[in-house]
């Protein structure tokens, strides 16, 4: 095993932390705020932000939409270069503190910005983040990581740098209780992929990484199965940590990966416009059938040690398992519930996938196009 850990976000949680925006911000920095629909507007984190920054001069940029647009997110660019900004706040979910680390990037950068996320261009300079998150799932609020969509060309591509990871984030769980149900239920989903893409691959000896997992598995079935209390601050609290802790480097570090689930799942939100956690609840337990040669000891190290299960074939009950515990939080896990056909998979997103994913895919580097074919006409 080897591996660097730094995770340098400084974590402020629970109520009334509103406060640390201010402190946390230089004060003669120049503070762009940015958000997305107006969810903000409506539930008082607007206002709160605004009491917190009241010593700071500030602007705003808000209409950043799920799964952010490139096409949106270069308006961003150009108010922060002509009104010399030097410092971001993104005040949302996935997609605004995502959206934010672009434009942090992008407006140190002459070029056309899209080279971040087709590699062709290595982010050396970004202005500082911070973060208040308003959605538990991504675990985007201190990690290194965004995923941006180039609408005009249906691509949705991601980009890793330390640079452009929150200084800090602000995790008050109350800005949890304005949430959609299927954001909530999308949130579990989210953090429990991001743990099975980390650990669901082989056997390692790395026991703190596969028993830190272990207990965030736990928790989240815990919070599915109790998804009736889902108003309650108990419940909330424990999934925004649940969901922090799930993407922020420790649970990875030095083990095997595999984002395979990820990375077909951001080709049915481009061609499609599924909500990233749905495609996820469809591809993953697919991928697990089609897989299960590989991921055998894995999954029945789970189905034992996170769903208490014993007795014959544990790893096929294992996938039943969790495409059961995605159902009973209300989420689809076929790709027909979605309207999406086998026709769909060949003529659409075969294609697409096989232009933008970063083949071979899986721990083992052996799921190629025909694999994901096959684990796709699975999940129709
Ligand atoms: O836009 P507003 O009006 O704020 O509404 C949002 C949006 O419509 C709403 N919302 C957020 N907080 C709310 C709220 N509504 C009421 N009350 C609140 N407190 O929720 C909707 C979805 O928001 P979004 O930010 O899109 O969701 P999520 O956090 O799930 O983020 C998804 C994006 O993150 C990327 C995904 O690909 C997708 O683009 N990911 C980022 C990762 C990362 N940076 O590490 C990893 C993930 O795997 C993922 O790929
Ligand atoms: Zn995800």
């Amino acid at each position: 095993m080897q591996f660097t850990y730094h995770n340098p976000t400084r974590l402020h949680f629970g109520r009334n932390q509103f406060g640390q925006i201010g402190r946390e911000i230089p004060k003669d920095a120049k503070v762009l705020v940015l958000f997305g629909g107006g969810s903000i507007q409506r539930n008082g984190v607007y206002d709160q932000v605004s009491q917190a920054l009241s010593a700071h001069q500030w602007l705003d940029f808000g209409g950043i939409e799920p799964n952010p647009s490139i096409e949106t997110l270069d308006g961003a660019v150009k108010k922060v270069q002509e009104e010399q900004i030097d410092y971001l706040l993104a005040v949302g979910g996935g997609s605004v503190i995502d959206g934010a680390k672009y434009i942090a990037a992008a407006a140190c950068y002459s070029g056309y910005g899209w080279d971040i996320l087709d590699g062709s261009h290595k982010v050396r300079k970004a202005l500082p983040v911070g973060a208040v998150l308003t959605l538990p799932a991504t675990g985007s609020e201190s990690n290194g990581a965004a995923v941006i969509t180039r609408t005009a060309t249906h691509e949705k591509r991601s980009f890793l740098s330390p640079l452009v990871q929150p200084a800090f984030a602000i995790l008050d769980p109350t800005v949890m209780r304005s949430l959609p149900d299927r954001q909530l239920s999308n949130g579990i989903i989210d953090a429990f992929v991001h743990i099975c893409e980390q650990y669901l691959t082989e056997p390692t000896e790395a026991v703190v990484q596969e028993g830190y997992a272990e207990v965030l598995l736990r928790n989240l079935v815990a919070l599915a199965r109790s998804y009736d209390h889902r108003a309650e601050d108990g419940w909330q609290e424990n999934l925004m940590w649940t969901a922090n802790q799930s993407l922020n480097g420790l649970i990875g570090a030095g083990v095997p990966q595999d984002w395979s689930t990820h990375a077909i799942g951001h080709e049915l939100t481009a061609v499609f416009g599924m909500d990233h956690a749905q495609t996820l609840a469809v591809v993953l337990p697919a991928l697990l059938e089609e897989m299960i040669i590989n991921k055998r000891a894995k999954l029945t190290q789970m189905g034992e040690r996170v769903f208490g299960l014993s007795g014959e074939a544990v790893a096929e009950q294992t996938i039943v398992a969790i495409e059961d515990l995605f159902r009973s939080i209300g989420a689809a896990t076929r790709l027909n519930q979605h309207h999406i056909s086998r026709n769909d998979v060949a003529t659409e997103l075969l294609p697409a996938l096989q232009a933008h994913a970063r083949w071979p895919l899986g721990e083992k580097r052996d799921i190629d196009l025909a694999r994901c074919e096959a684990i796709l006409m699975r999940a129709v």
